[in-house]
């Protein structure tokens, strides 16, 4: 029997929750993967399963979800570690690095992830991807000012940069007020290369190639779930059932 995708996202999400303790301070991913752990984590805070726990979102829309479930949240500012995040991601490669940033909110999850001592990924197993850049463009998130300049850079790079613009065909605003390129590069090569150029361009402030920053990957598919692990240690990747 075939297992809705929206079913998947949930088992992914809310299975990840089960590293949440009492006491953590939590990254909440945006997405329609992630939002399941949020629900997952209101619903364990209202059960006093989990107590003093305090979220991090990050999206303005996660944060506006996230009050609304009763959710207490907390800001990078008072609280610049984060124990856990659990977010979403667009493409995982075998390396389990990762393209991130078609819901938009690129920026804000790489700076959670990058304040995040364990950052799990929850996918559904069509997220699988032999190289990134194979299914999705890479997200590029770039200040208005002279915003035309970085297309012609990004093509520079060889990708092919398409503006986002939302459905009434005005650009697409991220939490910043920037704008997304969304580049297709087609399978990448070598996506540290690629990442190295975006981060050296003044202008471009944020991409979604996602680098060495998961350290899990929650992967839910018909057959069940199956839990990669990166070890920082030995930089290998590990596997084991959830
Ligand atoms: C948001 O900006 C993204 O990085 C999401 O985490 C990613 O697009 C995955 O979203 P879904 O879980 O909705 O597929």
């Amino acid at each position: 029997m075939s297992v809705e995708v929206g079913e998947l996202k949930r088992r992914a999400g809310e299975r990840a929750v089960e590293y949440v303790e009492s006491g953590m301070v939590v990254g909440l991913g945006h997405g329609s993967t992630a939002i399941f752990a949020v629900r997952r984590i209101a619903e364990l805070l209202k059960a006093g399963e989990l107590e003093d726990v305090l979220g991090v979102p990050c999206s303005v829309r996660v944060r506006d979800e996230a009050l609304a479930l009763g959710i207490p949240l907390t800001t990078l500012n008072e609280h610049p570690v984060v124990d856990l995040t659990i977010d979403g991601a667009d493409e995982v490669d075998p390396a389990l690095n990762l393209i991130k940033g078609v819901g938009g909110a690129l920026l804000r999850e790489k700076i959670v992830a990058q304040a995040s001592l364990r950052e799990i990924i929850v996918v559904d197993e069509s997220k699988l991807s032999p190289a990134l850049g194979t299914r999705w463009p890479v997200p590029v998130e770039v200040i208005p000012f002279g915003w035309r300049t970085q297309a012609a850079y990004l093509e520079s790079l060889g990708a092919h940069p398409v503006l986002r613009v939302d459905g009434d065909g005005s650009p697409f605003q991220t939490d910043q007020g920037n704008l997304i390129l969304d580049c297709h590069f087609g399978p990448i090569a070598d996506p540290g290369e690629v990442a190295a150029r975006l981060d050296a361009r003044a202008g471009i402030v944020g991409h979604g190639l996602f680098l060495g920053l998961a350290t899990d990957v929650v992967i839910a598919g018909p057959g069940g779930e199956r839990h990669l692990t990166r070890n920082p240690q030995a930089d290998g990747i590990g596997q084991d059932a959830v």
